[in-house]
């Protein structure tokens, strides 16, 4: 087998699809040896919350490294990086479920429905289900062009997460900020990409003959 195309490949999969599963290995085994301090419940609601939101970043951040850093293999990785952040974020919801509201199908329809973190929450889970649905290969051949029409919802996902944090903030801000200049670099960094692009385009509508050489560019 060819070394280079194919096991440094395959080891770099199982590398990157295990290194994701950890901070859910670790949080089961924490749970189970009982390290997660004086109230667990909320500790594996709050870290299950953390990694949705890390994976959601991760995936957002991954065309702009790609393009800097010029490491092209790593864009085979973005789907897997959507599916944990879905992952994380569903097992957040559970777990909010199970040990803070106890299935209390009342109390949480209240907590889903008038709590304004809680929404935002539930809309940004709600509307990362069809991308994790829509996630194969498959799925992108039948939807064509719709796919990626479909798969901007996260540009709306993610400012939904980051309210969801920012409404529940007590009195530290640390956190929020940190993902809020994280996320309005990598949005920024899309807004002036497609704007430096408009702009290379804009002049050629006036030159018919200009427009058809930079269209054979692209
Ligand atoms: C139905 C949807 C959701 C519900 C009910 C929910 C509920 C909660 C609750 C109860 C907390 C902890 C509040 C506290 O006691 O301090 C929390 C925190 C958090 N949630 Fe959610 N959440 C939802 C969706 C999401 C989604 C979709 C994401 C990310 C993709 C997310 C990311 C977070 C993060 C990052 C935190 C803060 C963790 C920290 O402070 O360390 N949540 N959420």
């Amino acid at each position: 087998m060819d070394l280079k195309k194919k096991i440094l490949p395959m080891l770099r999969w199982w590398l990157i699809y295990i290194g994701a599963a950890l901070p859910f290995l670790w949080l089961v085994v924490a749970a189970v040896t009982q390290q997660l301090g004086a109230d667990p419940a909320k500790e594996i609601v709050l870290e299950l919350g953390t990694w949705a939101i890390n994976f959601l970043w991760i995936t957002l951040a991954i065309t702009p490294v790609r393009k800097l850093f010029a490491i092209n293999w790593l864009s085979k990785y973005r789907r897997m990086m959507g599916l944990y952040s879905f992952f994380y974020a569903a097992l957040h919801l559970l777990a909010f479920a199970t040990f803070m509201v106890g299935w209390d199908w009342k109390i949480l329809i209240v907590e889903l429905t008038e709590r304004p973190y809680a929404i935002v929450g539930f809309i940004a889970l709600l509307l990362l289900l069809p991308l994790a649905v829509t996630s194969t290969k498959a799925m992108q051949r039948k939807l064509k062009r719709h796919w990626l029409t479909l798969h901007k919802l996260i540009y709306l996902i993610a400012p939904l997460t980051l309210l969801h944090i920012v409404w529940q903030i007590r009195s530290d801000f640390s956190e929020a900020l940190t993902y809020g200049l994280l996320l309005s670099y990598l949005l920024g960094y899309r807004y002036y990409k497609k704007r430096s692009r408009a702009q290379r385009i804009k002049p050629v509508v006036n030159h018919p003959k200009k427009m058809q050489s930079q269209h054979s560019s692209l």
